[in-house]
């Protein structure tokens, strides 16, 4: 049974192979408008989502699905009724649950019982549906997710910084991360990287991190989950705003991303927003053809 809880549940095979499926979903929409046909997925909120909800309920509907979103506040699981309970019962109505999960070791309970695919719609430790639609716009600009892409992240080394770092093993990315004393990068995450040969340097300067960036990538300053550390995050990371001055120092051809949401004035200026909007918005859109491919992977269509 397959899971998608990191992208290292991939091989670099199937890693490649996703994105190109992608791109085949993005060419048409109605690629295989039965593919799902008499196939049910759960889509579970333990936190707020306007992407991730609406790009699985309308690729799970585009391939001839049945998408059921819940918030687990709804659920019993809400009130405390057991994940591996909760579990057991999904498995018996439902072909797939995709979660977001404040806690990723509720994932790995679930996929661990083996008795329903698993997908992970972002947990605290990681966003691997992201990253993979994020690699798809990479590409969809031209540039290369076959080695040497010059990625900058700015801000947070958090859940997206993480599954787009286990991205670029495969991607063969050299990045740089730009964060304030006291937000390490995941030791797990390093070491992986490491043992890859994936070059990663720390600075606490962005300018440093974004020299002749051709991606530079920035998340919001608090994720959620995270709001009664709102002040000391908007303290500590005010320095690490993606700014028209900083751009200055990036490659002459660059591209900046951002999962969104995004905060204005926070992480990113509305100019740079405006700027960029053709490839960010692209991105999220991205989401919605990856999950197709996803979504086929995970019922072994692909
Ligand atoms: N990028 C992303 O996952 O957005 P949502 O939180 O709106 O789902
Ligand atoms: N890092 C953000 C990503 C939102 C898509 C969060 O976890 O809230």
């Amino acid at each position: 049974m397959r899971h998608l809880l990191s992208i290292r549940n991939l091989t670099e095979t199937e890693f490649f192979r996703l994105l190109e499926r992608g791109k085949v979903h993005r060419r048409n929409r109605m690629l295989h408008p039965a593919a799902l046909a008499g196939k049910k997925v759960a889509l579970l909120f333990e936190k707020s989502s306007t992407r991730t909800r609406l790009s699985f309920t309308v690729a799970v509907y585009e391939l001839g699905g049945m998408a059921i979103p819940l918030e687990t506040q709804m659920l019993q699981m809400g009130r405390g009724e057991s994940i591996e309970d909760t579990t057991e019962v999904m498995a018996r109505y439902v072909d797939a649950v995709m979660l977001r999960a404040r806690h990723h070791s509720t994932l790995e309970k679930m996929a661990a019982m083996n008795r329903i695919p698993v997908i992970n719609g972002l947990s605290d430790a990681y966003h691997p549906c992201q990253a993979l639609a994020d690699f798809m716009t990479v590409e969809q600009y031209g540039l290369s997710v076959r080695g040497g892409l010059r990625l900058a992240f700015v801000g947070e080394p958090n859940n997206v910084f993480n599954s787009l770092a286990l991205g670029s093993i495969y991607a063969k990315a050299q990045i740089r991360i730009a964060t304030p004393p006291g937000y390490p990068v995941r030791p797990d995450v390093l070491s992986l990287l490491r043992e890859n040969g994936i070059s990663l340097e720390i600075f606490t300067d962005p300018v440093e991190a974004v020299k002749g960036a051709q991606v530079v990538y920035t998340d919001v300053w608090v994720s959620m989950g995270q709001e009664q550390e709102e002040q000391e995050r908007k303290k500590a990371f005010s320095p690490y705003c993606v700014s028209e001055s900083l751009l200055k120092h990036a490659a002459d051809e660059h591209i900046v991303l951002h999962c969104l949401p995004a905060h204005r004035g926070e992480e990113i200026t509305a100019g740079v927003m405006d700027r960029y909007r053709d490839p960010i918005f692209n991105q999220a859109e991205n989401r919605l053809h990856i999950q197709k491919a996803i979504l086929e992977w995970i019922f072994n269509l692909q």
